[in-house]
């Protein structure tokens, strides 16, 4: 693999909209399909302390009280997604954050329409990722290989 596709992790959230609207099975094989491999899954509601944990970085801002009781109002999924470049990516699968402005093709642009019923979160910066990752996946994520691997991510044509 080129220095430039270095293997990232990135966290990755579907809303309570995603799970009430029975889509997360299909958001989530969009992500499989690209080639990224899943290093952690799991469904959980969020209690309060968590979704202002996760939303720290937006406290302050106006719609911070909403945010915290949305995604804390029913279950969402979570995982971790590896693989190359896999924040940059998954920031282009899922779309602009506002539903109308995200292009055909992305996530939210396929999915969702008006507001801020965007359906998925996802971390925006390795930093961020690391942080996210800690706070959801405590006890860490699922090392192992995919022998299919190599078909994806050996540079040779
Ligand atoms: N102006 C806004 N008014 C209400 N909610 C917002 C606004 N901007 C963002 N949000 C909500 O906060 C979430 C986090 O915002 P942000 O990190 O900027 O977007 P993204 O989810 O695309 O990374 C968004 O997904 C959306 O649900
Ligand atoms: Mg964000």
């Amino acid at each position: 693999m080129s220095p430039e596709q270095s293997v990232e992790r990135t966290l990755v959230v579907l809303k309570p909209d995603a799970v009430q609207r029975g889509i997360s099975g299909e958001i989530l094989a969009r992500f499989e399909r690209r080639g990224l491999r899943i290093a952690a899954l799991r469904l959980l509601r969020v209690d309060r302390a968590m979704a202002e944990k996760h939303y720290a970085v937006h406290k302050g801002k106006f719609f911070y009280d909403d945010l915290v009781s949305v995604i804390s109002s029913s279950p969402v999924v979570a995982m971790v997604l590896e693989g190359p470049n896999a924040i940059a990516v998954v920031r282009a699968m899922v779309g602009a954050t506002r539903p109308h402005e995200a292009a055909p093709g992305t996530i939210r642009g396929d999915f969702a329409l008006v507001g801020l019923r965007n359906l998925v979160h996802a971390s925006d910066a390795s930093d961020t990722a690391r942080t996210e990752i800690a706070l959801w996946f405590p006890s860490g994520v699922v090392e192992y290989t995919r022998d299919v691997e190599r078909w994806m991510t050996e540079d040779q044509a």
